[in-house]
């Protein structure tokens, strides 16, 4: 017999909207999963299918570069994102885009050292000291390895809240950085470099207003 008491009503309509809720937010959740994913699956495709172009290897290192750089700018947009529209709805997204980011930063390095200089560790350890923008996409690379390593719930709480936060400031040398290699990199056209500079600036700017007077950034 079903139970038809007043408590067993009220339960299941809390129970209803509750659960429509966590379908919406599992719907979102992967919606977002394979919109980060979506890059990665196109130079798949791209691969198997002969579609890299005439030079498949640049294609595929600065595929994986771009979207490292523009998954680290969402990360970053996040939260100047929450203070603007004042819903945490996006905020919640900032863990899985950052690792995406860091993902596509691993296979953009790999690609490098693995299909572009076959793993010549001369030509790699001259790149690393004579061209600046491997040196500082590397920094930036380097930047991003701790926030990577320290990103799961099990490690905010054995780092503490505070150490942890001021750890993860380290993604906004590691953003600088990031764009710095794209604009060393470029030699004719600086559009591109300068679009993700720019955007940075106003991010970071934002940043240093709201921790100027005094509120959380
Ligand atoms: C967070 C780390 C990094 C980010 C976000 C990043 C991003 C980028 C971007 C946006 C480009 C330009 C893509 C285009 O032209 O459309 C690029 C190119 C490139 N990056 Fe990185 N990069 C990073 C780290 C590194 C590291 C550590 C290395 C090498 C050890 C490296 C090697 C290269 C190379 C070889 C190119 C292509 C140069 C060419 O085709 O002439 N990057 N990267």
């Amino acid at each position: 017999m079903p139970d038809t008491t007043l408590t067993a009503r009220v339960r299941a309509d809390r129970a209803g909207p509750t659960r429509a809720l966590l379908t919406r937010d599992r719907v979102e959740w992967w919606a977002v999963f394979t919109l980060c994913a979506l890059p990665l699956l196109a130079l798949g495709w791209w691969t198997a299918t002969g579609a890299l172009g005439v030079n498949p290897i640049e294609t595929i290192v600065r595929h994986l570069g771009d979207w490292a750089l523009r998954l680290l700018v969402i990360t970053l947009a996040l939260t100047p994102l929450r203070h603007l529209t004042r819903t945490a709805r996006f905020i919640r997204y900032r863990r899985m885009i950052g690792l995406w980011a860091f993902t596509y930063a691993c296979l953009h390095v790999l690609a490098y050292v693995v299909i572009d200089i076959g793993l010549h560790w001369p030509t790699l350890l001259s790149d690393l000291t004579k061209r600046p923008y491997i040196m500082v996409g590397m920094a930036a690379f380097v930047a991003l390895i701790p926030l990577a390593a320290t990103s799961t719930s099990g490690m905010i709480k054995r780092l503490g809240g505070k150490r942890w936060k001021r750890l993860h400031r380290l993604i906004y040398p590691a953003g600088a950085l990031a764009a710095a290699h794209y604009f060393l990199m470029v030699k004719a056209d600086i559009t591109d470099p300068m679009l993700y500079i720019s955007i940075l600036v106003l991010l970071y700017a934002v940043r240093l207003g709201r921790w100027q007077v005094g509120k959380s950034v």
